[in-house]
C-alpha cells in the first residue's frame, strides 16, 4: 500500500470512492432524492480538484496496485471548542469496503496527525462521526479517541447526532 499526497488526476478516483463509501456507510435505507442530490453534488470530481488546491487543506490518499482504495482529509488551523489541544480537523476518513480492517484506515490516520504534526507542530486531530457508526466509533476508541463533544449534520431538514472525538493528549 501506498499513503501519498493526493493530485489532480485522483480527482475521478476520488469523487467514485467517496460516492461508494458514503452510500454503503449511511444510505443503509436506501436512496431517496435528498440523499442522490446530496451524493452526487457534494462529490464530484470539480470539488475534489478545489479539495486538492486548497492551501488550508491536506488530502492523503491510499494505494494497492494502483487502484484507490482510501483518502483522508484534515482541515488545519480548525478549532474545536469540545477540543482544545487539537487545532486540525479529520474531516474525511473512508476506506472502501473491500479493504476494511485490514490496518488501512490506522496507517492513514497515523499519517494524518504526522502531517499535522508537520504542519503546525500539533499531532492532535478532532474529529466529528455519526453517533449510530459504531464501527468507526470502535475504529477512533481503538486509536485512543473518546467522545468529547456533540455535533450535528443536518440533511434534508433531518439532524444527525454525531460525536465530537478528540485523543485527551498528542
Ligand atoms: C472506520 C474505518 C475508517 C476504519 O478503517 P479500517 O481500515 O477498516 O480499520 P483498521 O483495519 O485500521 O482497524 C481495524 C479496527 O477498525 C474497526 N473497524 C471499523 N470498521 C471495520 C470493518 N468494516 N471491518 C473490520 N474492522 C472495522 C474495528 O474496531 C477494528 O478493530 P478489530 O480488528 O480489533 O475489530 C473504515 O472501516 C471506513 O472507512 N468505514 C466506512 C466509512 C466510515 O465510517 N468512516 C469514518 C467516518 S468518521
Amino acid at each position: 500500500m501506498l499513503i501519498r499526497p493526493a493530485q489532480a488526476k485522483d480527482a475521478n478516483n476520488l469523487a467514485a470512492l467517496a460516492l461508494q463509501v458514503w452510500l454503503h456507510t449511511y444510505a443503509k435505507e436506501g436512496i431517496r432524492d435528498a440523499i442522490s442530490v446530496y451524493v452526487l453534488t457534494e462529490f464530484t470530481p470539480e470539488k475534489f480538484r478545489q479539495l486538492i488546491a486548497a492551501p488550508d487543506k491536506l488530502l492523503l490518499v491510499a494505494e494497492s496496485d494502483r487502484h484507490l482504495i482510501a483518502y483522508a482529509v484534515l482541515a488545519f488551523d480548525t478549532p474545536q471548542a469540545a477540543a482544545p489541544q487539537a487545532a486540525t480537523e479529520l474531516a474525511t476518513l473512508y476506506v472502501q469496503a473491500h479493504f476494511a480492517g485490514r490496518g488501512v484506515g490506522s496507517r492513514l490516520l497515523q499519517d494524518c496527525a504526522e502531517a499535522a504534526r508537520q504542519r503546525c507542530g500539533n499531532g492532535a486531530l478532532w474529529l466529528t462521526t455519526n453517533n449510530q457508526n459504531a464501527r468507526a466509533i470502535a475504529f477512533y476508541r481503538k486509536q485512543g479517541y473518546s467522545k468529547c463533544g456533540t455535533a450535528y449534520f443536518v440533511l434534508d431538514g433531518e439532524r444527525h447526532e454525531n460525536d465530537v472525538m478528540a485523543r485527551p493528549t498528542n
